[in-house]
């Protein structure tokens, strides 16, 4: 069983759908959530994952450089002897040097191909060029941002939609279902048919 954290920045929703998978669905012989971190405490994905009652981290980085953030949070990671961190929405780029420490051994979802987009808002820019498709990237985290091997993939058809609310509201039911498949793959190899 890996030990995992997840880190989230806002809304939780992936982090959500990783909880109940490993509390009862593919995940659930695979790893398990000893911790929920969060570098701003007024993310709603908090609060979600305290009412299942996941060990919940914040830790903001106000007043502290970004160097001295990292070297604070992996202080305060050491004790759960994690063997992965899952990012999920987390919004701040991971120094090389945090990165070190977790190297092969952080993963990231990206909402578009990490071949063609990078950084944040990749739902708007697939809605501006109009793309017919999406497609919902799971990764490995290296020094770059979105650069990391991936580790899968996932399509979202595209065709149609009028909003930008209508892509995200589209892609993040597929992000829910592929980071665990993508998630269960890395920790115990590739599910049974
Ligand atoms: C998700 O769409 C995730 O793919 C994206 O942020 C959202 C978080 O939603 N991540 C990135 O854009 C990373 N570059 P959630 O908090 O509901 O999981």
């Amino acid at each position: 069983m890996k030990r995992i954290a997840i880190f989230i920045s806002g809304r939780g929703s992936n982090m959500a759908a990783i909880l109940r998978e490993a509390a009862d669905g593919i995940l659930a012989d695979c790893c398990r959530v000893v911790l929920v971190f969060s570098n701003d405490p007024y993310a709603p994905g908090l609060s979600l994952a305290s009412a299942v009652e996941v060990p919940v981290l914040c830790l903001p980085p106000a007043g502290l450089s970004k160097p001295a953030f990292y070297q604070r949070l992996a202080a305060r990671l050491a004790p759960y002897s994690l063997d992965y961190l899952v990012l999920a929405g987390y919004m701040s780029i991971l120094p090389p040097t945090f990165v070190g420490l977790y190297a092969g051994r952080i993963i990231n979802i990206h909402p578009a191909d990490t071949a063609r987009h990078h950084g944040l808002h990749a739902y708007r820019w697939a809605f501006e060029h109009r793309l017919p498709q999406t497609m919902i990237t799971v990764h490995y985290v290296d020094a770059g941002v979105d650069t990391g091997p991936v580790i899968m993939q996932a399509p979202v058809d595209l065709r149609g939609t009028v909003s930008l609310e209508e892509v995200e509201w589209r892609g993040l039911p597929v992000e829910h279902a592929v980071y665990s498949r993508a998630l269960r793959a890395v920790f115990c190899g590739p599910a049974r048919a």
